[in-house]
């Protein structure tokens, strides 16, 4: 007998199912069937209820260390289970950065002791061979570069070519132009690079990248945010405006609607939410603190687009869960025999407003205030527990997802 039966409409490996019986021992998905099946103990979804894989998130700030009064790692990573997210990669740009393998050896001790949800870190530029092959035996699932590391991107490329640390690269030259620093990182790459555009935001830019894309082979990866998907320039109130700063600034309509379009193209690969958290007074001064906070909305922003037609289920569960997830090597991000129980129970038969003053992120603002969406978490399991149920169920327990295994 299993530990738990989930009973009801799920979508398994990109189809919808009117109901299927999701077995869970342990940590794991045991069985899934067609209909009803099995006994004992029973989850019965409600009528407008939906059991989808949780999320992997490969962009995230959680701040925390000198910065823990914008975010820590446990709020961040509760933000993150509210959302439906059960793994995140963090981005090394904290103060102080995680650009030595000690950095990151201190990182994953916080992480092990605050996360709520499970966790990989990325680590900041790094000019050694043998740093790189330390952080890599650490976990370290990339580095990444910022604008201010592309300068020296030749010693990066041969770090990563000699260690096989993949890159990550927040593509923008000093000033802010994304599609000049995209056409310069192209044409400095070869073809075995592994590579991973960050919030990509330019229909110039992902243009680019799909002509690469063809002729330099698939080792180039592309992420896109909800604002850069959902957002633009041209659209946003008053309101918005005035916390609207981020980096990559917000297009304009069209640049939103081609990389939209590049989800069903599949040049886009991944849905991060690019979680960057300041403090409202960071954000409205003069110097408009870049970023907002985005892990509690991204699921049910982008689920709302597929309960709405704009979106194919399968593409959307593959960028925001699945591929996500194969990137890390992790044994999650579908409804799967053998794949961790990180799941999410979403009701889609509600209408309501995002608004920040919820969030669990300690940044209690967004440029989506406001916005109507048509489905909302009700509960999420991170490894067949139960660790949201409309408010937080635990203090921690988050892994490394180095110590995740294949079953
Ligand atoms: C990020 C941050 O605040 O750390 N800000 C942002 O606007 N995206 C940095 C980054 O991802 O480049
Ligand atoms: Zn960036
Ligand atoms: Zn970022």
């Amino acid at each position: 007998m299993a530990d738990l039966r989930i009973v009801g409409r799920a979508v398994v490996d990109g189809r919808l199912i009117d109901e299927v019986t999701v077995e869970i021992d342990g940590e794991r998905i045991s069985s899934v069937n067609v209909g009803e099946v099995g006994s004992g103990p029973r989850l019965l979804l409600g009528k407008g209820q939906l059991l989808l894989p949780s999320a992997t998130d490969l962009h995230v700030h959680l701040r925390d260390w000198n910065q823990a009064y914008k975010e820590d790692v446990f709020t961040g990573t509760s933000a993150a289970a509210a959302g439906g997210v059960t793994t995140v990669a963090e981005m090394p740009n904290t103060s102080p950065p995680i650009r030595s393998p000690e950095a990151l050896r201190e990182r994953l001790s916080l992480l092990a002791a605050r996360a709520v949800v499970d966790y990989s870190v990325h680590v900041g530029a790094l000019e050694k061979v043998e740093d790189a092959k330390r952080a890599l035996e650490l976990g370290a699932c990339g580095m990444k570069l910022y604008p201010e590391d592309l300068e020296r991107l030749e010693d990066y490329l041969k770090v990563s070519r000699e260690s096989g640390m993949r890159l990550v690269v927040h593509a923008e030259l000093e000033g802010g132009d994304e599609a000049k620093a995209v056409k310069m990182l192209l044409s400095r790459i070869r073809a075995d690079d592994d590579i991973r555009f960050a919030h990509i935001s330019r229909a110039e830019s992902l243009r680019m990248i799909e002509l690469a894309k063809e002729g330099l082979g698939a080792r180039i990866k592309v992420e896109a945010t909800p604002h850069h998907l959902l957002l633009s320039e041209e659209e946003l109130d008053e309101n918005s405006r005035r916390i609207s700063a981020v980096r990559p600034p917000l297009a304009s309509m069209a640049d939103k609607q081609y990389v939209f379009s590049g989800l069903e193209r599949c040049s886009v690969d991944f849905i991060a939410s690019d979680h960057a958290p300041h403090t409202l007074e960071e954000k409205v001064s003069e110097r408009r603190a870049p970023g907002f906070p985005g892990l509690e909305i991204m699921y049910p922003l982008m689920l709302t687009e597929w309960l709405e037609g704009r979106l194919k289920i399968s593409t959307l569960l593959k960028k925001l869960c699945k591929a996500p997830a194969e990137y890390l090597g992790i044994p999650k991000g579908d409804i799967r025999k053998g794949f961790y129980a990180d799941l999410v129970v979403f009701d889609t038969s509600v209408r309501w407003s995002i608004s920040a003053r919820d969030f669990l992120s300690k940044a209690k603002y967004t440029p989506f205030e406001g916005r109507k969406l048509s489905a909302k978490v009700v509960s999420v399991f991170r490894r067949g527990e139960l660790v949201y149920n409309g408010c937080l169920l635990v203090k921690g327990g988050g892994m490394h997802v180095r110590e995740l295994k294949h079953g």
